[in-house]
């Protein structure tokens, strides 16, 4: 298959991009490379035959048409985005034009391309979304795809948005797409501004470690590589028109995920142990979402698939490749906003 993957160069796409390569499939990676993407991540298979580079803006319609004209994909991965909730709240606009005007673009190139190509019945156009769509849970119950959107920070409205103008470019123009929803994702290559990879250079720095507001908000984790394995599945299996929860059915408190990570660093390197010493709690983001969980049981029942590691097992692979991959970090922590509070409003 002739994959076009939308922000390859970022955390998920780039995992998208390397385990699609592996696989055989081609690739070709469009990126406007913003301040959240680094080429590193895909180096490893950049010299493939198999791979391709176009450096393009998804706000930017005759760009998109000249990729499609130029590669003929067989399938789109549209995963590029402003995805981090924070800057969402300092500059909603960005989240705005990205997210909805980008998507759109997409959705009206992929569906220019799709009718001159005469409508090939095995093109398909695969749009990445997150669960914060559905807004904010209780102590009980899980996110299943017909929960009611509720979407209640600036990003997650984008995001909500751009899922309304997927489904209705299928419901419309008959544009055979399938949506994919997926829980809080860690692993390698992930930008220094997210919670985990914060937490393990702090730790490393023996910096102080913020939690924001109690703690108490509870995530569900998804290793990255077992995130692009449900992708490839799903955009090579899944039924037109239907979208699927992606989870790892691990939930955890943030203060949870932020001890086992402590503890993880007091074992590998222990010259500021406790770890956990090092945690401060900071003022809440506004709007913070209280609880997230997934009910992946669509995905699992009707296209097999299974996260391959435990959230322990990942948070260990992920600690040891920071701790291994100084070279890839240390030169992001110079770039606009890391290591900056953002987000108080
Ligand atoms: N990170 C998560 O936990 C998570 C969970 C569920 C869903 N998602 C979704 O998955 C997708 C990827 O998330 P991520 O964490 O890898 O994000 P990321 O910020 O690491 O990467 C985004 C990539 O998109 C590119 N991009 C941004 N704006 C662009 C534009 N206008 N034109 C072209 N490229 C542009 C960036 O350069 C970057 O390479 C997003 O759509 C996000 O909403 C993320």
């Amino acid at each position: 298959m002739k994959l076009l993957v939308t922000g390859g160069a970022g955390f998920i796409g780039s995992a998208v991009v390397r385990l699609a390569v592996s696989r055989g499939h081609e690739v070709v990676n469009l990126d406007a490379l913003t301040y959240a993407a680094n080429l590193e991540n895909v180096a490893s298979v950049s010299d493939s035959p198999l791979y391709a580079f176009e450096q393009a803006d998804i706000r930017d319609r005759a760009a998109l048409d000249a990729v499609f004209a130029r590669h003929k994909p067989d399938a789109v991965m549209h995963l590029a985005a402003e995805s981090h909730v924070d800057r969402s709240i300092d500059g909603p606009g960005a989240f705005i034009e990205t997210n909805v005007n980008g998507t759109y673009n997409m959705l009206e190139a992929a569906r220019a391309y799709w009718v001159a190509a005469g409508k090939p019945e095995g093109f398909r156009f695969h749009h990445i979304s997150t669960d914060e769509v559905f807004g904010s849970l209780g102590e009980e119950g899980q996110f299943t795809e017909t929960t009611p959107y509720d979407p209640r920070s600036p990003y997650s409205a984008s995001k909500a948005a751009s899922d309304h103008l997927v489904r209705a470019w299928h419901e419309t123009y008959g544009l055979p797409v399938v949506l994919t929803n997926c829980s809080n994702n860690y692993g390698p290559f992930h930008f220094p501004e997210k919670l985990v990879p914060v937490v393990i250079l702090r730790a490393l720095s023996g910096q102080s470690i913020p939690v924001y507001g109690d703690g108490g908000n509870v995530r569900d984790w998804l290793y990255v590589e077992d995130h692009a394995d449900a992708l490839l599945l799903v955009v090579e299996k899944g039924e037109i028109g239907r979208s699927y929860n992606i989870g790892g059915k691990n939930e955890a408190k943030n203060i949870d995920l932020v001890r086992t990570i402590c503890a993880e660093m007091d074992r590998l390197r222990p010259d500021h142990a406790p770890h956990d010493q090092l945690i401060t709690f900071v003022t809440d983001r506004p709007g913070h979402d209280r609880r997230y969980a997934i009910d992946p049981d669509r995905i699992r029942t009707e296209l097999g698939w299974r996260p391959s590691v435990t959230v322990e097992e990942g948070l260990r692979r992920t600690v040891e490749w920071y701790l291994s991959h100084e070279d890839w970090w240390r030169p992001l922590l110079e770039r606009q906003g890391v290591g900056e509070r953002l987000g108080k409003a």
